[in-house]
């Protein structure tokens, strides 16, 4: 399918990826028709093994090679000077490319029969929740996608941590799966941090990871009371319940209590949004986590999802 042009949602370990050979521009513009994605926003390019590094990019530093080595396969994108072989279609028209291989074992199958690079960004529409399981993928792009690869829930459930590894001091873009503390631990050194409230990385708007409801964040010990009240006046709330919460139950329209590991929230997090959209919520309710660990993923997609949404 992937040879033929064809358009194909396979699992990763992070979210459901919509994927087209990444030499075939015209495969890849469909990528960008099907997800209502302006075409100036690069995708990341997945490969099969971290062997092929140098067929995709040129100029690697030596931070990105250790990284590489000591993250791929896995939750992890390096931004490299872009090889020659790929397209500018797939990079929006950068110099840079954006390379990952991913952990996930129907993925890697995939990578290594195709043995090209997959140009694939999450497989949902443009600013929306991105899909942890095939049937997310199937009801929200219905037959715009050729074929969709089951491979399960997602194990980790928030995207990849994206790193800017042009330079000889990586920067985190996109907090995600690998952490900072892992990142940091790996080069002997922290990563340069780039605010997650000011947009940097192109494709990267304040309202992103968005489910229909919106979305508003308060201290965790407000969450029961600001609920309550939002519901008193006519809104069907839905709440993200923090996981320390014990006490009567709560008057809204639908609740869901997080799981209290940062790993099960973030492995849920996507499903959970979903979910209360499809109960009818208009508003959610939420508090952010610690940020540290997956903690720091989890608060940053939804700082994402309470960002101010384009005109409705
Ligand atoms: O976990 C993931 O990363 C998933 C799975 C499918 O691999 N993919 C994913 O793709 O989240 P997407 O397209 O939803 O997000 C990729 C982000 C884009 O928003 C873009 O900002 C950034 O990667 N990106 C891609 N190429 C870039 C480049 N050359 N420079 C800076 N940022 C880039
Ligand atoms: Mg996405």
């Amino acid at each position: 399918m992937l040879r033929a042009g064809g358009l194909v949602a396979f699992p990763t370990e992070t979210v459901y990826g919509l994927g087209a050979n990444a030499e075939d521009p015209i495969a890849v513009a469909r990528v960008f028709e099907v997800k209502g994605r302006p075409p100036s926003h690069p995708l990341i390019v997945h490969l099969g093994s971290a062997d092929q590094l140098d067929d995709w990019a040129e100029d690697v530093p030596g931070a990105a090679r250790l990284l590489a080595e000591r993250f791929w396969p896995g939750p992890l994108t390096l931004v490299l000077r872009r090889g020659r072989r790929v397209p500018l279609e797939a990079t929006g028209g950068l110099e840079t490319v954006a390379l990952r291989v991913p952990g996930h074992p129907v993925a890697l199958a995939l990578l290594s029969a195709f043995g090209g690079g997959v140009a694939a960004p999450s497989a949902n529409r443009f600013g929306s929740v991105s899909p942890t399981t095939a049937s997310h993928v199937r009801s929200e792009l219905g037959d715009a996608v050729d074929l969709v690869l089951d491979g399960g829930p997602c194990e980790v459930g928030v995207e990849s941590t994206i790193v800017d590894a042009t330079a000889d001091v990586p920067g985190v873009l996109r907090p995600g799966g690998v952490t900072r503390e892992d990142l940091e631990a790996a080069l002997g050194f922290p990563p340069a941090v780039h605010s997650t409230s000011r947009v940097r990385v192109p494709g990267q708007h304040p309202s992103h990871y968005a489910p229909r409801a919106r979305v508003i964040l308060v201290d965790p010990d407000k969450v029961v009371v600001e609920a309550e009240l939002e519901q008193a006046l006519g809104h069907r709330v839905g709440v993200l319940l923090p996981a320390s919460f014990r006490g009567t139950p709560v008057n809204a329209h639908a609740v869901v209590q997080v799981p209290a590991s940062m790993a099960g929230y973030a492995r849920g997090l996507y499903g959970f949004l979903r979910e209360l959209d499809q109960q009818g919520c208009d508003l959610i309710i939420a508090s952010l986590p610690v940020e540290t660990g997956l903690g720091l993923a989890i608060a940053n997609r939804l700082h994402r999802a309470a960002g101010p949404r384009p005109a409705e």
